[in-house]
This record gives C-alpha cells, structure tokens and sequence, in this order.
C-alpha cells in the first residue's frame, strides 16, 4: 500500500536531508514538456512508440544528455513519475493489525502473480520510460524466495538509480549481507514501537529483538540512514513520538512517521488517527523551530526543525 501524509525526522542528517533534496533535481535531465505537449503526444496515433520519438519533443531537446521523459508517466499537473513501487507479494510474516486481519487475507491463486521475469519485464518497460527508483514492497517482500535474484536483476537495468525495499525486518538481519552484495540501494524498516511488548501486540507476532538485530545490522552494512516507518496509532504508540524522534540521535536512522490509513479489513476508526499536523504540533513543543524544507514536487522531506531536526511530510 501506498501510505498518504506521512512526517520524516531524523536528528543526525539534516544537511544530507537537505543535499539530496536539491540532488534529485540533477541526477537525470529530463526533457521539460508541458503538459499541453504530453496531451498532444498522447493523442497522436502516429506516435506509436510515443514521446520518445516525437519530433515536438526532440526539437526541444538541446543539451545531449537530455533524456525524455514518459508522457504516461506525466501526470495532469506535469508530475514526472519516475518512482515505482512493486508489491512482489501479498503473504506476510506478520500480522499489524493496521494491516491485515488476523487471519490473513485470501491468497491469490499463484498462476496470477507476477513471475520473476515478468516482475523484470515489466520493471524494464517503466525504466525505458524514465522510472529511475524502485521499490519493492508487499505483503512482506523479503519472503519470496526469489528477491535477492529480482534485485540483482534490477540493478543490471540502465537508467535504474535506485533500489530500495520496504521490509518488517523480521528476516532482514540474516538476508541483509547477500541484499548488500547484490547492490540494494536504500532499505526502509516498519517499527510501530520501541516498546517490545507494544511492537508485539501491534503485529500480533513476537520479533521485537529480530527488527532491532536488523536495524543495527543494516547500519553495520553501511546502510545510512536506514529509514523507519512509523505508523502513528492514537492510544497505541502516539505517545513514542518524542522518543522516535530521540532514537535517530542514537542511530544513523530516519524516522518516517505516517498516518493511519483507512482500507477494508483494518477495522478502520477514525479516532486511531493522529493526523500530520497533530503529530508536528507535538514535536514542534520540542524542537519549536520548525522550517519548511525546499523541495520539489515528488519530494518527500519537507520539514526541519531548528539546527538538527529534519522532519518531512508528503501526500
Ligand atoms: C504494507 S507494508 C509492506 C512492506 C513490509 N511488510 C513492511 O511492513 O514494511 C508497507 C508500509 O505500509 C505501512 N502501512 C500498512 N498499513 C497501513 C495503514 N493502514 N496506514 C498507514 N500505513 C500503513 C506499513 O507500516 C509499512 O511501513
Ligand atoms: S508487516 Fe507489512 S505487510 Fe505485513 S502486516 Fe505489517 S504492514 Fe502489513
């Protein structure tokens, strides 16, 4: 799932946060097609192959490491789409109970998942297109048995910057030498609490120590910052703001606080919900000055506070 508004701190890093803001911009050129243009290409039957060989387009591109960018992959505001998320599947290890009911949710018959090589296909067909930044997610992606060979796959891919992967970090530790070696980019970890029993009681599984074994192990590898998602519960972990907040003074980590979002099965109540501006009014009572991060349109880092506290938040 996608997860909407969501506030990023991270004590250490506010000068990274900052650089790769601004960094983003000028790792790929793109052609700079308006909208109107992208229409125009769209509904062109002669332009098969689309932008890529639109003559309005390379007219327009003059600088020679100018690449195009996708007309599909252009959104109605002009938004270049160059981030995808792929869900490698629905089985999970865990059972949040933001995410799935109890008993898990009804498996697809396997003859409609994707295989390996059509997970790379299509991976392919969205790099062509100017997806510089993948993410594998899920269901837990770590337990299909193929991920390390889709991740070495994907890093074969020219144009493909990035891969990262959004994991539980329940078999993260041991996975993550053989992650490392294949050239996994970035690792974002899901830790609701710091509070064992809390954590546990959230996914109804126990594993506290194995997702902190694998948040340390991953800063071993070099991995910095690891990233944590924090899904933010009122009566459940609303009270561990501050303290997620402290923890990436300890850590080299960020930490991803998002809000509770509602879908079919998760029970949704809208008195859980700690909305952002809830969540900033709360760390803004510690670290008061906060400023509003430059960013681009596909940025999600957005908030710093004072000299040290980078805090972000996107929809
Ligand atoms: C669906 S999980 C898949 C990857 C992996 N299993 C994990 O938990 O990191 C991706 C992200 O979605 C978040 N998420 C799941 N259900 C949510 C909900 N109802 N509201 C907000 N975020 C949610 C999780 O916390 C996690 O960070
Ligand atoms: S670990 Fe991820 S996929 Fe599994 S139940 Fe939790 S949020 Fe959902």
């Amino acid at each position: 799932m996608a997860a909407g508004t969501f506030i990023c701190c991270s004590l250490r890093s506010a000068r990274r946060l900052f650089a790769r803001c601004h960094n983003r911009g000028v790792q790929r050129m793109f052609s700079s097609a308006t909208h109107q243009e992208n229409e125009i290409e769209l509904r062109d039957p002669t332009l098969t192959t689309a932008n890529f060989q639109s003559r309005t387009r390379l007219e327009r591109l003059t600088g020679e490491n100018v690449v195009p960018f996708s007309a599909f992959l252009t959104d109605s505001f002009g938004r270049r789409h160059n981030y995808l998320r792929i869900s490698l599947t629905e089985k999970c290890n865990l059972r949040c109970q933001y995410c799935m009911p109890e008993e898990g949710v009804t498996l697809t018959p396997r003859g409609q998942l994707l295989s390996t090589s059509e997970v790379l296909t299509l991976a392919r067909l969205f790099v062509r297109e100017g997806v510089d930044k993948i993410r594998l997610t899920g269901g837990e992606p770590l337990i299909r048995p193929d991920v390390l060979d889709i991740i070495a796959e994907l890093k074969k891919l020219e144009g493909l910057k990035t891969v990262a992967v959004t994991t539980n970090g329940m078999n993260l530790s041991k996975l993550l030498p053989k992650l490392r070696e294949t050239g996994l980019d970035l690792i974002n970890i899901s830790l609701d609490s710091l509070v064992s029993a809390k954590f546990e009681f959230i996914v109804r599984r126990k594993g506290f120590h194995k997702v902190m074994e694998s948040i340390d192990k991953a800063v071993e590898l070099g991995y910095n910052p690891v990233k944590i998602n924090c899904v933010v519960m009122r009566g459940l972990n609303e009270d561990e703001l501050l303290d997620f907040v402290q923890f990436t003074e300890k850590k080299p980590v960020e930490v991803r606080f998002i809000e509770y979002m509602p879908f079919d099965g998760n029970k949704w109540n809208f008195k859980k919900m700690v909305s952002y501006q809830e969540m900033l009014d709360q760390i803004r009572q510690q670290w008061p000055n906060l400023e509003r991060l430059e960013a681009g349109p596909a940025d999600t880092a957005k908030w710093v506070t004072g000299k040290l506290v980078p805090i972000s938040s996107s929809l």
